[in-house]
This record gives structure tokens, C-alpha cells and sequence, in this order.
């Protein structure tokens, strides 16, 4: 261990603090985390931490949704800038506006939203559990935002429910990776069986083998046969995948980056757990209404 990261895991135990890392995160924050996993999992840590401190290492839609799944504690987001872009693509109005359109209509909502679309939700879901969540509905129209290319993924999967899809999209995976890439790859690397997430295309998901959330790959690659996988999501999953599964062998998509993912540094760590600061803050009215959703998505669990 380095030392700035021996500071920062001093830092963590004298300051009762829990540090939950995104998969995409930059291995010299995955390797100080007490918890490295997908927005789920991440949601489910901050649930039931019983630590006075969240330095929660992602971007600002899984740190809100700590917060408002642990409103008693303080959550410190150390890059308040690491936003995700896709989140921005819907808004509180323009989903009131869908839901006048279509009153029948249940909305689901991917946890990458504002805390304000979440309140204006039914139930949200992450890439791990989308198909399980609009299945546990019983509305026959689904409204599912922001993500057009996860929602379109859960319509192929639950065909006999209506999915009214909501035109947002998240640039790593729509435009850095395509066909193309994994076809190169797999040219390079034959044996091996693609594994992508399911916010890339359609075409990507039709091409690859399997497509799973970014712990599902975890899961998948511990327990299946095959030795050999390419991967098609953010880089940096790759550096979780040959560390917790060290015997077979990953190929990343090199272009593959969420530059949002990236701004969180060790040192912006280590500088917020010396200010305790900067801290996530949500209105107490936004935190009841968005908790519900949240609450309900956590009770349904993860996919099949
Ligand atoms: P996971 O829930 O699979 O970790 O995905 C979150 C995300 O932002 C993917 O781009
Ligand atoms: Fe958002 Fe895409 Fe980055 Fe995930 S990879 S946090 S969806 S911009």
C-alpha cells in the first residue's frame, strides 16, 4: 500500500467512516475501498452501513441515492463535479408531462436519474435487476427512464408489457463501444465469449454473448467454464475483474472511459476525509419522496 493510501485507510477507521467504490473507479480508489460493486450493491451497502460517514467514490446520482437510503448519515461525494451525463437527460417536468400522456402507465425509473425524477417514480431499478422490477409491476404500460438502450434491453426480455421508451443514452457505452470494437477483439481473442452491459446498443447486445450489470459480469465470470472474455463496458471493470478473478483472462475496450467516473483521485479522498466535506444535500420533502422508489427497488433484489 502506498502511503497516501495507508493516510487515507487511518483517516477512514479514526473518522467511523465506510468507502463504497464504483466498479468503474480508478484502481488507486478501488484498492482503498471497503466495498467495490454496482449501483445496487452500492445501494444496498449504504442502506444498512451502521458508520457515522459515507465517502461515497462514483458519480453524483449513486451518491444521492445514499443518502437518501441513509439519511442519517453524512455522505461525502470527495468530486461533487462527477456527474453522469445520462442523468441530466430526463427531468422531474418532462416526466410529469409523459405521465399526463399516459395515466395508466407505471414509471420506472434506472437509478441513473435526479433524486426529483426518482420522486416522480414508481420504482427504480439498476442494469442488475430492470427486466425483474417492470415484471413485478402489475401494469400492463411501462414508462422507463432515461435510458433508451436499457429500456429497449428490458422490452425484448418482458414482451408482453408495453414500453414506452425515454430517449436518453449514456455516451461510453452508446458511441465508444460498437460492433466494430468487439468484432476486432474477437478476431484477436477467439475463444473468448463477450460480455456487455446493457446501456450499449442493441446491435452490441445482439452481437455479444451475454449481457449483465457490472457485478452480474463479476458473478458470471467466477462461475462459468470459460476461461476467456471481452468486455464491453468502462475500462476500469476490467482492473476489478483480473484482481477478484485472477486465473482467467479480460480484454477491455481501451476508449471505453467514463471521464465522469474518473475525476474522483485518491488525493480527493484523502483531502475529504480531512474536511469531512463536500457533503451531499438533499431537501428532507425530496429525500421521503425519492426513498420510496429506492426502497421498493432494493426490496425487489437483484435479477435473475
Ligand atoms: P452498474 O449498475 O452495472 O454498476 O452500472 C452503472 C452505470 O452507470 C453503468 O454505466
Ligand atoms: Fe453515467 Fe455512462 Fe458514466 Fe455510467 S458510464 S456513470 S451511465 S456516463
Amino acid at each position: 500500500m502506498t502511503d497516501l493510501a495507508s493516510h487515507v485507510r487511518e483517516l477512514v477507521a479514526e473518522k467511523n467512516a465506510i468507502v463504497l467504490v464504483h466498479n468503474y473507479q480508478l484502481p488507486e480508489v478501488q484498492d482503498i475501498a471497503d466495498y467495490v460493486g454496482d449501483s445496487f450493491g452500492l445501494a444496498v451497502q449504504a442502506a444498512k452501513t451502521d458508520a457515522d460517514a459515507i465517502i461515497f467514490c462514483g458519480v453524483n446520482f449513486m451518491a444521492e441515492s445514499a443518502l437518501i437510503l441513509s439519511p442519517d448519515k453524512l455522505v461525502i461525494h470527495p468530486e461533487p463535479e462527477s456527474r453522469c451525463p445520462m442523468a441530466a437527460m430526463a427531468t422531474a417536468e418532462s416526466l410529469q408531462l409523459m405521465k399526463a400522456k399516459h395515466p395508466d402507465a407505471a414509471v420506472v425509473s434506472y437509478v441513473n436519474t435526479t433524486a426529483e425524477v426518482k420522486a416522480e417514480s414508481d420504482i427504480c431499478c439498476t442494469s442488475s435487476n430492470a427486466a425483474k422490477v417492470v415484471r413485478s409491476l402489475p401494469n400492463e404500460k411501462i414508462i422507463f427512464t432515461p435510458d433508451i438502450n436499457l429500456g429497449s434491453y428490458v422490452a425484448k426480455l418482458v414482451p408482453e408489457k408495453e414500453i414506452i421508451l425515454w430517449p436518453g443514452y449514456c455516451d461510453t457505452h452508446q458511441n465508444r463501444i460498437r460492433v466494430e470494437d468487439l468484432q476486432a477483439l474477437k478476431e484477436l481473442y477467439p475463444a473468448s465469449e463477450i460480455v456487455v452491459h446493457p446501456e450499449c446498443t442493441p446491435e452490441v447486445i445482439d452481437f455479444a454473448d451475454h449481457a449483465f450489470s457490472t457485478s452480474g459480469m463479476l458473478n458470471y465470470a467466477r462461475d462459468s467454464d470459460t476461461q476467456e472474455f471481452i468486455i464491453g463496458t468502462e475500462r476500469e471493470m476490467v482492473y476489478r475483474l483480473r484482481k477478484d478473478v485472477p486465473d482467467k483472462i479480460f480484454h477491455a475496450i481501451d476508449k471505453a472511459v467514463c471521464p465522469n467516473m474518473k475525476k474522483i483521485t485518491l488525493k480527493k479522498v484523502a483531502a475529504s476525509l480531512e474536511n469531512m466535506g463536500p457533503s451531499v444535500h438533499l431537501s428532507d420533502e425530496m429525500i421521503q419522496k425519492a426513498r420510496i422508489p429506492l426502497e421498493k427497488m432494493v426490496a425487489v433484489g437483484r435479477g435473475e
